[in-house]
Parts: C-alpha cells; sequence; structure tokens
C-alpha cells in the first residue's frame, strides 16, 4: 500500500477528486496518510478531515525561520515513512532537501500543457490569463515528478482541453480542472501505486 501526503494550500478540488478515486477503486493501493497545508484557512484540510483523513497544518509564518518550516516539514513526511508527496495545488517552494530525499516520489499537477505557461510567477489564474493573452486555442494540464526546478521535473501524463471563445480565466480554469486535472492526477497516482510507471534518463516510461 502506498503511503500518500497530500500537500495542499487552496481549495482542494484535486485532493477531492484523489479521496474520491480511492473511494470508488479508481484508484489502488495508495492511502493517504494524511493532508498538510502551509494556509491553517484552506478548505482542502476541511475536505479532508470531512473524509476522517488527517489534516494538518504547517505554516512557514509558525517557525522562526524558513529552514525551521523546511525542517519540520521534512521531519513530518519522513517520519510518517511517506511513499508519495502529492502536490496538489500547494504554493509552497519545496525543499531541496526533500526534493533530494523523495527523488521520483513527489508529483505536481500543473494547469498547462508544459513547457507552455510554466515556471516562475505561472500559478493559480496568471496560467490561464497568459493561455488567453497568447491566444492559444488549447491549453490543458500535466502532472510530472518534482525536480529541483520549477515545473521541469519528468513529464508523467497530459489531457488537452480546447478553449472556447468567451472563456475568462476563471471558465477555463474550471474547464482544465474537470477535464483534465481531476482526470489525469488520480490516475498518475493509479499508476505509481501499481507499479506501472518508472523514470529512465530522466523520462517516464509506462510498462
Ligand atoms: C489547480 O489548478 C492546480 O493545477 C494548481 O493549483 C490549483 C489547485 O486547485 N497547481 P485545488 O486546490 O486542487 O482546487
Amino acid at each position: 500500500m502506498l503511503r500518500l501526503a497530500v500537500l495542499v494550500s487552496g481549495g482542494g478540488t484535486n485532493l477531492q477528486a484523489i479521496m474520491d478515486a480511492i473511494d470508488n477503486g479508481a484508484i489502488t493501493n495508495a492511502e493517504i496518510d494524511v493532508v498538510i497545508s502551509n494556509n491553517k484557512n484552506a478548505f482542502a484540510l476541511e475536505r479532508a478531515a470531512k473524509h476522517g483523513i488527517e489534516a494538518k497544518a504547517i505554516s512557514p509564518k509558525d517557525f522562526e525561520t524558513r529552514d525551521a518550516f523546511n525542517e519540520a516539514l521534512y521531519e513530518e513526511l519522513v517520519s510518517r515513512k511517506i511513499d508519495l508527496i502529492v502536490l496538489a495545488g500547494c504554493l509552497v517552494v519545496i525543499p531541496e532537501k526533500i526534493i533530494n530525499a523523495f527523488e521520483n516520489r513527489i508529483i505536481n499537477i500543473h494547469p498547462s500543457l508544459i513547457p507552455s505557461f510554466c515556471g516562475t510567477g505561472y500559478y493559480g489564474l496568471k496560467v490561464h490569463e497568459k493561455a488567453l493573452e497568447r491566444g492559444v486555442k488549447v491549453s490543458g494540464a500535466t502532472v510530472h515528478f518534482v525536480d529541483a526546478g520549477t515545473d521541469t521535473g519528468p513529464i508523467i501524463d497530459q489531457k488537452a482541453v480546447y478553449i472556447e471563445e468567451d472563456d475568462t480565466p476563471e471558465v477555463l480554469q474550471k474547464r482544465i480542472m474537470e477535464q483534465a486535472e481531476w482526470v489525469i492526477m488520480p490516475k498518475a497516482i493509479d499508476d505509481i501505486a501499481n507499479g506501472r510507471i518508472t523514470v529512465v534518463d530522466g523520462k517516464v516510461v509506462k510498462k
């Protein structure tokens, strides 16, 4: 059984999709050990608690230094013997110590087709604003392993979503969540939990 830690910062709709997929059998061989938020008020924490899953806030604001926060997060993940860290709308920059300790064991969902509209500064609605500004006809979502860069790790899966004429960033964000994020994120977790994914020379290979 793969032990997951889901790291969140906001609404937690991706967390919800993961919990639902575990409940309905779309994800097998995985359980959520803990949900951790840097933001005490994140609705994602309520979703987890409502589901009977341990939900914790670990906020940089509660530590004197960033290093102390990083260390606390690291200790939490290591002491729980977490197998896979799932970044589901997590706005915290994951410290190098965690990235090194969990090589190819951290995944993230990004709301565009990487390498478009990604990297530093591309988060939340900004991603969709930029896509609409550029006038692309197709966007989507990407689930990828996390390495030391921003949105640079090996790509696990992507799903395209068409842009429609009157799209606003909000409307596009919602469509990408519904059609892409909530589909490919649970699927990636199921593939990892069932040993269908390996990383060879920095690229994801499906068995
Ligand atoms: C999603 O758009 C995800 O792609 C991005 O942050 C958002 C999180 O939404 N990384 P939610 O908290 O899962 O509802």
